[in-house]
């Protein structure tokens, strides 16, 4: 994919990947200093055997073992914790929060309304600018580990256990997710985008999404039942209420299929449908080969529509 979202942890677009790439930096410069320090000293002890007296020889010893490692960590410690009140105080009150749940292997992401009530979708989280969101995770079955390199630092996803994340995005752009801990089969393809807006931007997304399916009569949507999709998916605004598989509500608008495994086009649906396990080995989705191309079509016209 040439527009790839970012991924990378060393190129921050948000105050807690800032605050970690600066301690990498940290670290980094002064692992390359004492690397060259001692260098220097080997090459040193090549060059003049012989000169050392006993009182020098047992300062180095000293100095070089005990004290200035001391001093050193000591100081990267402290510079490391203090990093840590920053990153681990919550989002005030009344900021958006998202909670997302691990799955094997994508991840179930709600957004809690003003009236308390939510709405889902799956593998795709859209975030306002420049304001601080709380992110509530957990799993439904093993361990996952939430991670957006560009925003901030991973947490683990437990079941049974809410784990909380604030993340402060500062620059607008799609950022790529993954799970940061083997989880299985697919846990290498269990991936999500991130879109970061303006709160315009992020408000009329949310108010779009909110609404429910409209459209009953499409002939895909007869396939989509007769298929037993709506035994595991949901389309809000219909009777197909699954609750296994992702929430297919607003699926068109998605970017990806499978949890970042393809683009969302018309082609990857075809694919994703009839070829799962050949995409996407170890997907819990059984693969629908039988399915006739007619029938193909008008599921992946209906998908496709669902924006
Ligand atoms: Cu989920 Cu690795």
């Amino acid at each position: 994919m040439s527009d790839r979202p970012s991924q990378s942890a060393l190129d921050p677009a948000g105050s807690g990947a800032e605050s970690i790439a600066e301690l990498f930096w940290v670290m980094v410069a002064g692992g390359v200093g004492i690397w060259i320090l001692v260098i220097g000293l080997a090459v040193y002890a090549i060059i003049r055997p012989g000169e050392h007296n006993a009182r020098m020889t047992r300062l180095m010893v000293i100095g070089g073992g005990a004290v200035f490692p001391t001093i050193v960590l000591t100081g990267l410690l402290t510079y490391g914790l203090s990093i840590l009140p920053e990153l681990q105080r919550p989002a005030p009150e009344g900021s958006q929060v998202v909670e997302v749940v691990g799955v094997r292997w994508w991840w179930r992401v709600r957004y809690r309304l003003e009236d308390g009530s939510t709405i889902e979708t799956a593998n795709e989280i859209h975030l306002p600018v420049d304001e601080e969101v709380e992110f509530k995770l957990t799993s439904e079955d093993v361990i996952h580990s939430f991670w957006i390199p560009a925003l901030g630092g991973k947490t683990d996803m437990i079941p049974g256990r809410e784990n909380r994340l604030k993340l402060y995005p500062k620059k607008q752009g799609v950022y790529r997710g993954v799970c940061a801990e083997f989880c299985g089969a697919a846990h290498a393809q269990m991936s999500f985008d991130v879109v970061v807006q303006s709160r315009e931007e992020f408000d009329s997304w949310l108010a779009e999404f909110r609404l429910p399916d409209t459209d009953q009569d499409h002939p895909g949507k007869v396939v989509f039942r007769r298929r037993g999709c709506s035994a595991c998916h949901t389309i809000r605004g219909t009777d197909d209420d699954g609750l296994v598989g992702p929430d297919l509500t607003h699926f068109g608008s998605r970017r990806t299929i499978g949890a970042g495994v393809m683009k969302n086009t018309a082609e990857n649906l075809g694919r994703w449908i009839t070829a799962t396990h050949a995409v996407k080995p170890g997907v819990e989705m059984p693969t629908f080969d039988s399915i006739d191309d007619d029938e193909l079509d008008a599921l992946v016209e209906y998908l496709g529509e669902l924006r």
